[in-house]
């Protein structure tokens, strides 16, 4: 062969091999550029999902890597939904699965889908039971559910009523978080000596089927027969105090818990209508779940030192982040969700809320 042939051959390869390295790196899996993230989020009713970890998670994977794609989708409530929602994202080629379970125990088979096909799974805020989940990223539920009940107890106490009783409105049996937030809150509540006269589990976590609920207890106890409510989270706090109004309960009277520090919640916080809620930074947790997602898709590992825990879910020790969940009453608004832009104080502050945010020391 001439020289100018072999010259030829070897121009050719090296073009095919910068093309095979382009392919590559094109390709996400190892590469990373342009990958495919599916998102899946559970439910639209509690407002965090649309306003706080979909924008949040947007932006964070954005910052983390320019060119990667998010697959998004809102299971609204419905299990059967969002397995098809993860089916579909499947198809569409997402390389990396985070995924906030409607329902925990069915999810696994969504991993198990995800799995055959090799893309790993992060399970966001819900851990999801009995699969082989790659990742969990949340809050201490535990420990929310300890703020929840210790914050209602003190302040029971101090209205000269330290035992209580309380009406306990639960979150969804569905949620493996619901099942945390009562272990911490029955403990909180049993060590500081508050009993619970009546207590429900709230399907769907919907503020229609709490304020039944509270409607409920108040038949059977009457209107005296409790001294506070505990709500899972916001949307049960909502409920809860729907159904006092409508019974003639003053909920000035009554303190509730919530969580989410939905801004309707912090209006009835400045209120005086719902006594505490718990703020959890959805921007910090969207940040940690945005930093696996792209190093999952870029077939990098994330640091083992940033692991805080490795709860069991009944197949696997799962690695963990866990962040801390912060108590907010009227006292310290302010200084909590205001300061982290989590909630404006435009947003709080309507013309309706104007004199309880200035009583409140609210800017
Ligand atoms: C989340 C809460 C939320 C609830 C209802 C829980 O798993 O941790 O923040 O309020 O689900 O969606």
């Amino acid at each position: 062969m001439s020289r100018s042939a072999w010259k030829r051959i070897s121009v050719s390869l090296g073009v095919l091999s910068v093309l095979i390295v382009v392919a590559v790196g094109c390709g996400g899996g190892n590469g990373g550029g342009g990958a495919k993230i599916a998102y899946l989020l559970p439910e639209n009713e509690t407002p965090r999902y649309e306003a706080h970890d979909r924008p949040e998670f947007e932006e964070n994977v954005e910052a983390e890597c320019e060119d990667c794609e998010i697959l998004y989708s809102n299971a609204t409530g419905d299990a059967s939904k969002q397995q098809s929602q993860a089916e579909a994202a499947l198809t569409q080629g997402a390389e990396v699965m985070v995924l906030d379970p409607v329902d925990a125990k069915s999810a696994a088979a969504i991993v198990e889908k995800a799995k055959a096909q090799d893309v790993p799974v992060l399970s966001y805020d819900r851990l999801i039971e009995n699969a082989e989940v790659d990742y969990y990223v949340s809050f201490d539920n535990v420990e929310v559910g300890k703020l929840q009940a210790e914050t209602l107890a003190a302040k029971l106490k101090e209205d000269g009523s330290p035992s209580g009783p309380i009406v306990k409105i639960n979150g969804d049996p569905a949620d493996s978080n619901a099942a945390l937030f009562k272990e911490g809150s029955n403990k909180g509540f049993e060590a500081a000596g508050v009993k619970v006269a009546k207590e429900y589990d709230t399907p769907e976590w919907s503020a229609t089927n709490a304020q039944n609920e509270m409607q409920q207890a108040i038949t059977a106890l009457g209107k005296n027969g409790f001294e506070g409510v505990y709500g899972a989270n916001d949307e049960m706090a909502a409920g809860s105090i729907a159904a006092m109004k409508s019974a003639g309960v003053k909920p000035e009277e009554k303190p509730s818990t919530g969580q989410d520090a939905t801004v309707a919640g912090v209006q009835r916080i400045i209120a005086g209508q719902q006594f505490m809620t718990v703020y959890k930074a959805t921007s910090l947790e969207t940040k940690v779940a945005a930093e696996i997602a792209v190093a999952l898709a870029k077939g990098k590992t994330f640091p083992q030192s940033k692991i805080t825990d490795e709860p069991n879910n009944g197949k696997t020790k799962v690695p963990s982040v866990l962040l801390e969940p912060v108590a907010v009453t009227k006292n310290n608004v302010q200084e909590t969700v205001v300061k982290d832009e989590f909630i404006t104080s435009g947003e709080l502050c309507t013309s309706a809320y104007a004199k309880a945010c200035e009583e409140a020391g609210i800017s």
